[in-house]
């Protein structure tokens, strides 16, 4: 059994985490939950949207899977994904985007894998009034950091055969923090003669990825063009509801899907749960758990497949409910054909 510290989160995060945990157990992952707060009610309830205790289990336990946790919009308290993700130097988020059955998106061959910083750039935090009605943001870029991230991004397209990395930048109009991460980027580059190194400009990126995002295979970006990209990219293969996502560190990882609360469809059962299921089924990759991460990824394919029981985003008449116990049927069925 492995301990993996459960946040369920705010907004639509209870609905979500529910489904993910009970598939998780249809498809007999070995898994031992470890409950932690995290969110409004635990800044209710403790003062601190990101009660210590909470970090400490995932000290502990090393893993964890979270939903979503509300941001107030312009203050209130910083962003708890923000904290987490400095606090506990998960340095690399990766975001793999694929092509799904039956989702209607107008491209057919999306397979890539978006690789952000996560600790740098514009998400410093080092934000200050310098006279009344200037406000100045500090956009930080180190040499470690930024070597840390592309060789990340290269490590990551060398274990999953993948050929092509992709590093994005505006390195023309940021000649110095860009120009840095650009130079890191090309010495790391060199020791990886095997897979091509690509340098695009991001509006280029952005521009391509519209006309042709088959095309693409890794992409290694700073913080807040990555946080962008990632979203963008979601889109195209149809939306936030199906994007899994991944904070990797050193000591630590996080597993959460791509989208935020959804307050506006929070406790409505219209949540789709795949998402965070596919983000469960990365952590099952993570800690070894393979078989059944496979089974995960295979029911979920089987149910856009069927497209029975889908959810309103998907332009389906089921809701999170329904398509839950549509995904634990195919993983038991698959498990009676395989006994
Ligand atoms: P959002 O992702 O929560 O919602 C954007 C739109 O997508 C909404 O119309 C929502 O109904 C829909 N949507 C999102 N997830 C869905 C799902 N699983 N199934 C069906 N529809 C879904 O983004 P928004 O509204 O900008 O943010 C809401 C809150 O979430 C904010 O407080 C934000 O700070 C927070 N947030 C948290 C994240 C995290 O904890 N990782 C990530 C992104 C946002």
């Amino acid at each position: 059994m492995t301990c993996v510290v459960c946040i369920a989160g705010d907004g639509i995060g209870p609905e979500v985490m529910a489904s993910a945990r009970q598939v998780l157990k249809a498809a007999k992952a070995e898994i031992d939950w470890i409950d932690a707060e995290a969110g409004l009610a635990a800044a209710e309830k403790h003062g601190d949207p990101l009660p210590q205790q909470t970090v400490d289990l995932i000290r502990k336990y090393r893993v964890a899977l979270k939903g979503p946790c509300t941001t107030p919009v312009g203050g209130g308290y910083r962003s708890i994904n923000v904290r987490l993700r400095q606090e506990l130097q998960l340095f690399a988020s990766v975001r793999p985007v694929r092509t799904l059955p039956n989702v209607k998106v107008p491209y057919t061959d999306v397979d890539l894998i978006v690789v952000r910083e996560n600790t740098e750039g514009l998400y410093s935090g080092m934000e200050h009034v310098v006279v009344p009605g200037v406000v100045e943001s500090l956009r930080l870029v180190t040499r470690s950091a930024a070597e840390r991230i592309v060789r990340f991004a290269f490590e990551t397209a060398r274990h999953q055969g993948r050929r092509r990395v992709t590093f994005c930048h505006k390195a023309d109009v940021l000649p110095l923090s860009d120009g840095l991460f650009l130079d890191a980027a090309r010495t790391v580059a060199d020791d990886y003669p095997f897979v091509e190194f690509e340098e695009l400009q991001i509006d280029a990126l952005c521009m391509q990825l519209a006309l042709d995002p088959s095309r693409f295979d890794v992409l290694v970006m700073e913080n807040l063009f990555g946080d962008m990209i990632s979203d963008l990219c979601a889109g195209l293969v149809g939306g936030l509801g199906l994007v899994p996502g991944a904070n990797i560190g050193e000591r630590y990882a996080i597993f959460e899907a791509v989208h935020g609360s959804a307050p506006d469809i929070a406790g409505k059962q219209l949540a789709n749960p795949i998402a965070l299921i596919r983000s469960a089924a990365l952590l099952l990759e993570h800690v070894g758990q393979r078989r059944a991460a496979r089974r995960i990824e295979k029911a979920v394919v089987a149910c856009l497949d069927d497209a029975v029981d889908l959810t309103p985003d998907l332009g389906g008449k089921g809701n999170t409910d329904s398509l839950t116990r549509r995904i634990i049927a195919k993983l038991e069925a698959e498990l009676d054909a395989s006994d």
